[in-house]
């Protein structure tokens, strides 16, 4: 079967920077992909660009395709684009609020979605679905407050059933549970879970969290400068990563232990723009030699492989300890746990 998104030689750039460089990426059917990287490796521009969401001075070339759309959404214009956005392409980004009209009560929003790309018809059949939506995200009750009224964790669920409402055939989130009080990250994250699998929905996920990639993902691209240097099914990279700066992330990291985000690895990262040419590692990695100020071709397969002229020892596939530790069956069928925030008054006072 075809890939649902299809994206190729993506560059992004500003005035004479380039801050993506030239980026191949797949998500198939159902399938759920990590994006992980240190902070201003491009991940976000990443996603951006294949939203057709980047600021107005920022530029994106190459070519990004979805399923079931019939025209190239570089360049397309945003006509077009607002069609596809919140139906066959989703997204959850950091701060629900941004998402959000904080004039709207959220079951009116949550109708809206599917009222604008006319999935449904009729003001009262939506509103039937917008509550039953958010019944489906353990928000029962709250479809007329306002999003002031919830917590962040409750704007959030709002935001993923926004998100789910039309069925879309792919999920980008961006971050999604890094803004929330830790005691509800898990809950949000296993109501995305659920509703990708449910859907048969793709997913592109972005975190810091190597251990949220490990419960989530299948298959991860590791970003370094722009540059998507090191790619491959999750219990591969993370067992026996190849690229020096995957190597050294997961080094440093120790995803059994309780602080698993992203580590430090030493040396600075360069400013935007401003990563050397050839390999974008090599001002801060122990292995670089002379043929490192070349660019190192793609070794492997496209949706499997590195960009690295002295690789790590290739070790096979020895058992990947640290991934099955961090592994946690995700339930696909059963009912989410009970949330564990307190109710609002929003809430309380809903009738
Ligand atoms: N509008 C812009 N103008 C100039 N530079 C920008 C712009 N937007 C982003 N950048 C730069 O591009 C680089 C990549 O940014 P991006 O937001 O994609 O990083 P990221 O990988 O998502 O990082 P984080 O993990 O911190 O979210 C950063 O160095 C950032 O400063
Ligand atoms: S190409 Fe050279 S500098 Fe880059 S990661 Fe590999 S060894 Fe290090
Ligand atoms: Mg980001």
């Amino acid at each position: 079967m075809s890939d649902v998104l299809t994206v190729q030689g993506l560059t992004v750039s500003v005035r004479d920077k380039t801050l993506v460089h030239d980026v191949d990426l797949t998500v198939g059917p159902g399938e759920r992909v990590g994006l992980i990287g240190e902070s201003g490796s491009g991940k976000s521009l990443t996603a951006l660009a294949i939203l057709g969401l980047l600021p107005e001075d920022v530029h994106a070339r190459g070519s990004v395709r979805l399923t079931g759309v019939d025209h190239e959404l570089i360049g397309a214009a945003e006509r077009r684009l607002s069609r596809v956005r919140g139906r066959d392409l989703a997204m959850v980004f950091q701060e629900p609020m941004t998402a959000l009209n904080p004039t709207m009560r959220v079951g009116d929003q949550v109708a809206e979605a599917m009222l604008i790309h006319g999935t449904i018809s009729g003001r009262r059949a939506a509103r039937a679905a917008a509550s039953s939506l958010l019944d489906r995200v353990q928000l029962d009750g709250v479809a007329r407050a306002y999003p002031h009224q919830l917590s962040g964790g409750q704007r959030q669920r709002v935001v993923v059933a926004i998100a789910l409402a039309n069925d879309p055939a792919l999920l980008i989130c961006d971050e999604p549970t890094t803004a929330l009080d830790v005691t509800v990250q898990a809950m949000v994250l296993d109501l995305i879970m659920q509703g990708v699998t449910a859907r048969e929905s793709a997913l592109l996920f972005i975190t810091h969290d190597l251990a949220v990639v490990a419960t989530v993902c299948q298959r991860v691209l590791v970003m370094y400068g722009g540059r998507v240097v090191e790619s491959g099914p999750v219990e591969e990279v993370f067992t026996n990563p190849r690229h020096r700066y995957t190597q050294g992330l997961l080094a440093a990291s120790d995803l059994e232990s309780a602080d698993r985000r992203l580590p430090t690895i030493p040396g600075n990262v360069p400013p935007a723009g401003q990563f050397p040419d050839g390999c974008v590692f090599r001002t801060r990695c122990a292995h670089a030699t002379d043929l490192c100020a070349t660019l190192p071709p793609w070794t492997g397969t496209a949706s499997s492989g590195f960009a690295c002229h002295h690789p790590a020892d290739d070790r096979g596939s020895a058992v990947p300890r640290v991934v099955a530790s961090a592994r946690q069956p995700v339930s696909s069928t059963a009912e989410p746990a009970a949330p564990t925030e307190p109710s609002t008054s929003a809430e309380a006072s809903d009738a």
